[in-house]
C-alpha cells in the first residue's frame, strides 16, 4: 500500500455537506473578500484560543510581517528568531526592513528556549520571534519573562501550532501577537491560501485591521503604507465550517503520534519527538532523528517503499545565501538538518499504515 505523508481526504469527505453549503451560500452571497463570514471566523478564532482579537490576512507569511509591522519592528531593528523553521519567519523580518538574528534550538523540541533567545539579544533586539514548530511551543512564560526583562514584543509564529495548549491558552494567545497559516496541510487547513493574527490588544489588533487593506481605515484616507492582504470569505466559510473540529482532529494526530512513538521503542538509531512539560504537541509533523548518517538512505529506502516522507528541514535558515554574511552559529540547528525526518500524519491515519512504515523504517536500518 501506498502511504502519502499527509492525506486531506477524510476531512473533506466528513464533512462534505457542510463545505459545499457554506461554499455555496458564498457564491450566492456576492461578497467575496472579507465581510459577516471573515468576521465570524475572526471572532470564533479568538475564542477558541483565548485571545480578544483575531484579524484574518491572506498567509501566514503576511500575517507574520504585518504582526511585525504593528510590533513596531522595523528597519535596523534585530528580532531573535529560530533557523530551524520554514524560510517564511526570516522573510518577514527581512521583509520589514529588520535582520534576523538566530538562536539555537533545543535538540529534544526543536524549539527555541529561553536561555538560547537570551543569549542571542543585543542592544538592537527588538522582538522574539519563536516558532511553534512541528505543533509545539517553546515555553512561552519563559520567553515572556525573557522579553519582560528587555523590554522586547513578542510575535509567535503559528503556523504549525494551531490548537496547541500552555494553561488555559491556545498558541498565538500568549505573546504579544500570534500569526496563523491555514495552508491546505496546517492542522486546520484552508483550501488556498489564509492566515490570521491574534492579539490580546485592541491596539495591536486595530493596527492589524488597517495595515491589511493599504494603510486605512476609512476610505481615501491612508495615513501609512500598508498591504493588499485581506482574508478571503470564501476561506473563511469553510474554515468556519472545520473550525469546531479541529480539537478532535488533533487528538487523533497525538493518538497516532503515540502509535508510532510504541512501535519505535528499543529501535536502534531511531529518537522519537517527545512533547515538552509546559504543553501540549499537536504534532503537525511526526518528526524523527535518524542518527548515525544514516538518514539520506533511510529517506531513499521509505520512498522506494512507497511511504511518503520528507525531510523538514535540510538546510537551517541561517545557512540560506541570504544569511549566509549573517555568520550565526546554531550547532544543534545544524545537527538537526541532517538527522531529522517526518513521517505519515494526519488525522486519521490508520494503525495498520503506521505499522507498515515502522516496519519499512525498520528494514532500512537493518
Ligand atoms: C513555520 C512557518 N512559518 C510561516 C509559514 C508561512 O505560512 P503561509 O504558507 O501560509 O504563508 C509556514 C508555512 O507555510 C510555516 O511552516
Amino acid at each position: 500500500m501506498q502511504i502519502p505523508i499527509y492525506n486531506p481526504a477524510p476531512q473533506y469527505e466528513a464533512l462534505r455537506e457542510e463545505l459545499e453549503q457554506a461554499a455555496k451560500d458564498v457564491l450566492a452571497s456576492g461578497i467575496y473578500i472579507l465581510g459577516p463570514n471573515v468576521e465570524a471566523f475572526e471572532q470564533a478564532v479568538a475564542e477558541y484560543l483565548g485571545c480578544r482579537h483575531a484579524v484574518g490576512v491572506n498567509s501566514g507569511t503576511d500575517a507574520l510581517v504585518i504582526a511585525l509591522v504593528a510590533a513596531g519592528v522595523g528597519h535596523g531593528d534585530e528580532v531573535v528568531t529560530s533557523p530551524f523553521t520554514f524560510f517564511a519567519t526570516a522573510e518577514a523580518i527581512s521583509l520589514v526592513g529588520a535582520h534576523p538574528r538566530f538562536a539555537d534550538i533545543d535538540p529534544a523540541t526543536f524549539n527555541l528556549t529561553a536561555e538560547t533567545i537570551e543569549a542571542a539579544i543585543t542592544d538592537r533586539t527588538t522582538a522574539i520571534l519563536p516558532v511553534h514548530v512541528f505543533g509545539q511551543g517553546p515555553d512561552m512564560q519563559a520567553v515572556n519573562a525573557v522579553a519582560k526583562r528587555h523590554d522586547l514584543r513578542v510575535v509567535e509564529d503559528v503556523a504549525q501550532g494551531f490548537g496547541a495548549r500552555q494553561g488555559s491558552k491556545g498558541l498565538g494567545a500568549l505573546g504579544d501577537l500570534g500569526a496563523h497559516s491555514f495552508y491546505p496541510t496546517k492542522n486546520l487547513a484552508g483550501f488556498g491560501d489564509g492566515g490570521m493574527i491574534t492579539t490580546n490588544s485592541a491596539a495591536l489588533a486595530d493596527h492589524c485591521r488597517k495595515l491589511r487593506v493599504h494603510g486605512s481605515a476609512q476610505r481615501d484616507h491612508h495615513p501609512e503604507i500598508g498591504y493588499n492582504s485581506r482574508l478571503d470569505a470564501l476561506q473563511a466559510a469553510l474554515l468556519r465550517v472545520k473550525l469546531p473540529h479541529v480539537d478532535t482532529w488533533n487528538q487523533q494526530r497525538r493518538d497516532a503520534a503515540a502509535i508510532y512513538t510504541e512501535l519505535l521503542d528499543g529501535v536502534d538509531g531511531v529518537i522519537s519527538p517527545v512533547e515538552a512539560p509546559h504543553g501540549t504537541h499537536i504534532y503537525h509533523q511526526y518528526t524523527v532523528r535518524i542518527t548515525n548518517g544514516r538518514r539520506d538512505a533511510v529517506k531513499t529506502a521509505l520512498q522506494e517503499a512507497g511511504i511518503g516522507c520528507m525531510v523538514y528541514y535540510s538546510v537551517p535558515v541561517h545557512h540560506q545565501p541570504v544569511y549566509k554574511h549573517l555568520h550565526a552559529k546554531c550547532p544543534e540547528a545544524e545537527r538537526a538538518c541532517g538527522e531529522v525526518l517526518s513521517l505519515p500524519m494526519w488525522p486519521g491515519l490508520p494503525a495498520d499504515a503506521q505499522e507498515q512504515v515502522v516496519e519499512a523504517l525498520k528494514g532500512a536500518l537493518r
